[in-house]
Formats: structure tokens, C-alpha cells, sequence
């Protein structure tokens, strides 16, 4: 039989059969999702089965306008009909100038003014290896501090930058990384949580930076991300955002935001600093800013414009179609108001997923900013901690992510055990298809808590 796509299930399995043999035993998403994906538009993805789902990854929050929206096909299209060279190192062409136009124009004005843009290899995981050698080279010191829960990437030294355990274990550390705690309410590195836990990393922050034995040399850098999304979509409180500008400002330490998932809309505001109103020194931005195609920058203060020609070089930093592709989202995000969209419908689909926590005593805890969404899914039979939460329940989570796929919903895991379930819509998400969303997740939950030895019942 051959589908409405063209596509027999032979040629489908064949495909999966093939990937999965010869394909590296670190390949990633391609293990929870068995699609192989022939069409997709919008929020909507077809797999070779001839089988449809909502995409709520969006490659992993790059796609901020779903899969190829009009905006990005024309300018793709555009492009490659003006004959303009599709790679050309890092020459100046008039798609980087409109792109470079675009994104300063998205960003806070008050971070605009002084900003520099250095093109870099075109994975987010690059963007953050440049940051980290501006401000070495700036401050001509080497140590780094960064937070728990924190994910910048991996290469050596956004590695060494990353939380993750398990990632980092078997390698070499790359870095002098000191690692601070992340305000994480649900389960506080302090045991209080709420905006009582931020305020004491806050001070336990302080506190290690001036002690003369505290072991930490003046460092190059603070990296951090203002919400944290693999490390389980951990928003940070302004009051503690304010206060590591505050606290990085006054020890001349520069401060890098991370915004690879964050920037572009994502979390209600085109940057998720804009929450809190802090202006960085720093900041990292790749996934959505490229419209699909891969694209990533360090954009920073002038004044750490310090390094020499080539010091950050690579051969793919002027991806002509990702810039012009770029351009389009970063000013179509803008025109149509799709941050104010996020953070609208963010806050509806958050509201109604927590309100399932009484019904569904398995949701620990629901949190995010705009459409950046966890839902964090725990073992309610088992003792809670001295701050209520229960221990992660990272099987059942695995079953709610493969209820969410049977469906019709992708949607992937993360956080600490990978007891997360994180939702990334596309910012372009309809009323109707958040509704779906929804019904689908709770009704996967609903499943999977119920073939849980207790029901999911305390
Ligand atoms: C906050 C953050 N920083 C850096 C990265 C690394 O980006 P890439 O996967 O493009 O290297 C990611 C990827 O998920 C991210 O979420």
C-alpha cells in the first residue's frame, strides 16, 4: 500500500531500520519519536505512516513560527531566485546587514545601543564557546560561574558550563567552572523554596564571591539562563535576576545570558531579559533567530570588543538562506505581536495544566513563562521531601511522552531524571490546537498514572 505521502510503511520501516543501524548510539530525539517525517506545516508534522501529530517540540524551541510558515518559505525563495551566493564565509552581504538590521532591532534598546555581533558556527553550543573566550580574553581571567540545572551545549566548554551529570561524566572538565545554585521552588537547592530559596542563592552568591577562602578566583564570566529549559523548563525570579546583575556589575564580572531557547518571543517578551529589565553584557542566541535554518551569535557591550581578527573563526558563519530566513521570523515575531501571543496563551495552557494537579496527583508541579511549559511528573505514593515534593518519576513521565505520541502529540522530556514534560509550541500555536494540546497531555497522564501500581494515589 502507498500512502497519501507517497511513501509505502516498507520504505518507512526500512528508513527507521537503516537510521537505527547505522546511526550513532548518542542520536537522541530519533530514540523517543519513531516518525519519520515527510511533510510538516505549521504545528503539524506527517510522518511516512501517513500519521499526523502536533509538534510541541518545535526543534526543541527553534521553530517559532512552526515548520516552514509562509514568512520563511518567501524568503528562502527570494533568495535562492536573486542568485545570491549561499556561503560565503564571513563576507558582508546584504542578507547579513538586513539580518544584523533585524535582530538589533529586536533586541532591548538599551542593549542595542552598544551592541556588537559576532556571526559563530552555526549551533548554539558555539555561541557559548564565544562568549566564554570574549570574556576570558576581556578579563584575561579563566573561571567560570554558572548554575545547577544549567544547559549551554556541548562542546568542551559549554560542557564544562552544564549542569548535567551524566553528560559530563565519562569526559575530561574543560573549564574552572564554579557552580552556583538555580532558584528552583519545586525543589530548592535550600529546602525552602519560593522567593525565599532565590533570595538566599542570592546571598549565597554574594557571600562565596567575597570570601577571601571561598576558593573562587575573580572569574571571567557569570553564564546563565533566564529561564532554564532542558534543565526542566526552571523560570528564574526577576528579584533574582536583578540581583546576579546587581552582584556581577559590582565585581566588574561579566554577565552572559544564554537566550539559544528563550530569545525570539519564547517566553512572552522578544527577550527573556526583558522580564526583568537587566541589561547583560552578554548575550548567546541561536535556535529560533536562524527561521529553521541553523544560525548563532555572541552579541555583547563594545567595550569587550577586545579580541583579535580570527579569534573566534569557522567556516560556516554566513549561511546566506539562515540569515535571510532569520530576518523574516525575528520581524514577523515583532509585526504580529507573537511574544504577547506567548504569553497570553502560555499563561492559559499553564493555568489549566495546574489546575489538573488536584485530579492528577502525579503532576508535581506545572511552571514556565510564556511557551515554555513544564509539567513536572512525580511518584506521588512515595515520601516527599521536607519541601513537599515528591521524588521525579521518570518511567511513568517516559510513558506520558509515549501516550502524548500514540495520540498524535510529540512532546519531550527533560529535567532532573528527565521527569519533565516540557511543551514548546510554536508561537503561532491556535487557540483550538492549545485545547488539543491539552486534551491529549491530560488524557496521556490520566493513562499512564493509572497504570501505576496505586493509580497515581497518595
Ligand atoms: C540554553 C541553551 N544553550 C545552548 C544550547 C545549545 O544549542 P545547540 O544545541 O544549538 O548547540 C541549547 C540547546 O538546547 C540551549 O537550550
Amino acid at each position: 500500500m502507498t500512502l497519501a505521502t507517497g511513501v509505502s510503511p516498507d520504505t518507512r520501516d526500512a528508513v527507521l531500520h537503516r537510521q537505527n543501524a547505522r546511526e550513532s548510539a548518542a542520536r537522541t530525539y530519533a530514540r523517543s519519536f519513531p516518525i519519520v517525517p515527510v511533510r510538516a506545516d505549521g504545528m503539524t508534522v506527517e510522518g511516512a505512516d501517513g500519521r499526523r501529530y502536533l509538534d510541541c517540540l518545535s526543534g526543541a524551541g527553534t521553530l517559532a513560527l512552526g515548520h516552514n510558515h509562509p514568512v520563511v518559505l518567501d524568503a528562502v525563495r527570494r533568495t535562492l531566485d536573486s542568485g545570491a551566493p549561499l556561503h560565503v564565509l564571513d563576507l558582508a552581504t546584504r542578507e547579513k546587514d538586513d539580518f544584523t538590521d533585524a535582530l538589533f532591532a529586536s533586541l532591548p534598546p538599551a542593549f542595542a545601543d552598544h551592541a556588537k555581533v559576532h556571526f559563530c558556527g552555526p549551533a548554539g553550543t558555539d555561541a557559548v564557546e564565544a562568549a566564554l573566550k570574549l570574556t576570558q580574553t576581556a578579563t584575561g581571567r579563566r573561571g567560570v560561574l554558572a548554575f545547577t540545572g544549567a544547559y549551554h551545549g556541548m562542546t568542551a566548554g559549554a560542557l564544562a558550563a552544564t549542569g548535567s551529570v551524566a553528560v559530563k561524566q565519562p569526559l575530561p572538565s574543560a573549564g574552572e567552572v564554579t557552580r552556583l545554585p538555580y532558584p528552583y521552588a519545586y525543589r530548592c537547592p535550600f529546602g525552602v523554596g519560593g522567593d525565599r530559596g532565590a533570595e538566599l542563592s542570592a546571598a549565597y552568591v554574594e557571600r562565596l564571591l567575597d570570601d577571601p577562602s571561598g576558593g573562587v578566583l575573580p572569574p571571567a564570566a557569570m553564564i546563565l539562563e533566564a529561564v532554564q529549559g532542558e534543565g526542566g523548563v526552571i523560570p528564574a525570579p526577576d528579584a533574582w535576576l536583578r540581583a546576579m546583575r546587581r552582584i556581577t556589575a559590582e565585581r566588574g564580572i561579566p554577565l552572559i545570558v544564554d537566550e539559544v531557547q528563550t530569545g525570539a518571543g519564547r517566553t512572552g517578551t522578544m527577550w527573556a531579559v526583558e522580564h526583568s529589565g537587566i541589561v547583560p553584557d552578554v548575550i548567546v542566541a541561536s535556535k529560533a533567530i536562524g527561521g529553521s535554518l541553523p544560525l548563532a551569535v555572541v552579541l555583547y557591550h563594545e567595550d569587550y570588543d577586545g579580541w583579535r581578527p580570527g579569534a573566534h573563526t569557522g567556516t560556516f558563519r554566513g549561511n546566506t538562506l539562515a540569515m535571510a530566513a532569520g530576518a523574516a521570523t525575528l520581524r514577523h515575531v515583532a509585526d504580529a505581536g507573537l511574544a504577547a501571543r506567548a504569553a497570553l496563551v502560555g499563561a492559559r495552557m499553564t493555568a489549566r495544566l495546574d489546575a489538573l494537579r488536584g485530579a492528577l496527583p502525579v503532576i508535581g508541579d506545572v511552571r514556565g513563562r510564556g511557551l515554555m511549559i513544564g509539567v513536572e511528573l512525580v511518584d506521588p505514593a512515595a515520601a516527599p521531601d521536607a519541601g513537599g515534593a515528591h521524588p521525579a518519576d521518570p518511567a511513568l513521565a517516559a510513558r506520558v511522552r509515549e501516550g502524548c505520541l500514540a495520540r498524535g502529540l510529540i512532546v519531550e522530556l527533560g529535567g532532573r531524571h528527565d521527569a519533565v514534560l516540557r511543551l514548546l509550541p510554536p508561537l503561532t500555536i491556535t487557540d483550538e490546537q492549545a485545547e488539543t494540546v491539552l486534551d491529549r497531555v491530560t488524557d496521556a497522564i490520566a493513562e499512564a498514572a493509572a497504570a501505576t501500581p496505586e493509580g497515581g494515589r497518595p
